[in-house]
């Protein structure tokens, strides 16, 4: 009842009453008077005035199933929702849900993960309190296999809107999937995969955004930041979360509906911090450097070298800028 308490204040325009909230959910005064409190207890500032009712005034940065669940608007992301305090990782836990039968959609949130995965074997932990690590579980019917890493794309996209429509800040998108603010990283994410031959069993995108962070060990702070450290101020997580969760399944959607990125590669291309500068590509078999012009409709990163334009793929590469990491 506490999710849908935060939910009616939250969408009212002012005081809901007593009486009111009673009705809504069939309950006792006292049983919404002892709700009430115990989200005060939280953190929650919620006034209440005699004759008129209550209405929230601040709610703390919590990441817990109450607070996403009184903010959710999406139609499919989050049916399913496991929010953990602690977690060894979002990623591993999403892949294990989905074997046992979680369904397309589910979203595994937690406030801290102890050992988190990154891209290339490295690792991504994360303290309580100051961050996010996310991993939305999907099970598309029809997707191709081949087609399955374009998700990566799609998710980088739904991040960086969600940060934009959040914070106003301009993110944009290291190609494929980094999100950097000020030519450093804010969010990183890990698409994994369980696959047959010709189908797909399940996806899970996992995305960690550094949200409260003031500071990084020295080895990362020349090219990691934080929504604070780029704006000074601090932003709510559950919100966020939510913000992803709506921008994915609007994108989600466009994706499917060609299985490539025919028309989502325009927007992509108008928030690709690569787009028109030097690159190097490392190559596993010989790095080069080129100019990044934008990505095909596949997702590949088109690099126009002294050779002529390559086709970059995401799967066996990385890209740095010449100079550092943008
Ligand atoms: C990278 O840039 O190297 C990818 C980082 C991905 C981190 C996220 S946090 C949530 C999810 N769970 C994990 O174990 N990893 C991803």
């Amino acid at each position: 009842m506490k999710a849908k308490i935060l939910q009616v204040l939250r969408e009212a325009d002012g005081y809901v009453s007593g009486q009111q909230l009673c009705e809504q959910f069939g309950v006792s005064r006292t049983a919404v008077w002892k709700a009430i409190n115990q989200l005060r207890e939280m953190g929650y500032e919620i006034d209440s005035v005699s004759n008129k009712g209550y209405c929230i005034r601040s709610a703390p940065d919590i990441l817990n199933k109450n607070e996403l669940l009184s903010l959710k608007k999406t139609a499919w992301i989050g049916q399913r929702l496991e929010c953990y305090d602690v977690i060894g990782s979002t990623n591993t836990t999403a892949m294990q849900m989905a074997e046992e039968g979680a369904p397309h959609g589910t979203l595994v949130v937690a406030d801290r993960q102890d050992s988190g995965k990154g891209r290339r074997g490295r690792s991504w932990v994360m303290p309580a309190g100051i961050a996010i690590a996310m991993s939305i579980l999907l099970k598309p019917e029809d997707l191709q296999p081949g087609n399955a890493p374009m998700l990566t794309l799609v998710s980088a996209l739904a991040v960086v809107r969600a940060i934009e429509e959040q914070t106003g800040l301009r993110a944009a998108i290291k190609w494929p999937n980094d999100i950097v603010i000020d030519g450093k990283k804010v969010c990183g994410m890990l698409t994994e995969m369980s696959t047959q031959i010709d189908y797909i069993n399940h996806i899970v995108v996992g995305i960690g955004i550094n949200v409260h962070n003031e500071q990084f060990p020295e080895e990362l702070s020349d090219r990691a930041t934080s929504l604070f450290l780029a704006s000074g101020k601090h932003y709510s997580r559950a919100a966020l979360v939510e913000a992803v969760c709506e921008q994915f399944e609007s994108y989600y959607e466009i994706f499917m509906r060609t299985q490539d990125l025919s028309n989502l590669k325009n927007e992509y291309d108008s928030y690709l911090v690569n787009k028109d500068r030097q690159v190097c590509i490392l190559d596993p078999r010989g790095e080069y450097v080129g100019k990044a012009l934008g990505i095909t409709e596949h997702g590949e990163l088109l690099v126009e070298t002294s050779d002529g334009i390559r086709n970059v793929d995401s799967g066996e590469v990385s890209v740095r800028g010449i100079y550092g990491y943008v």
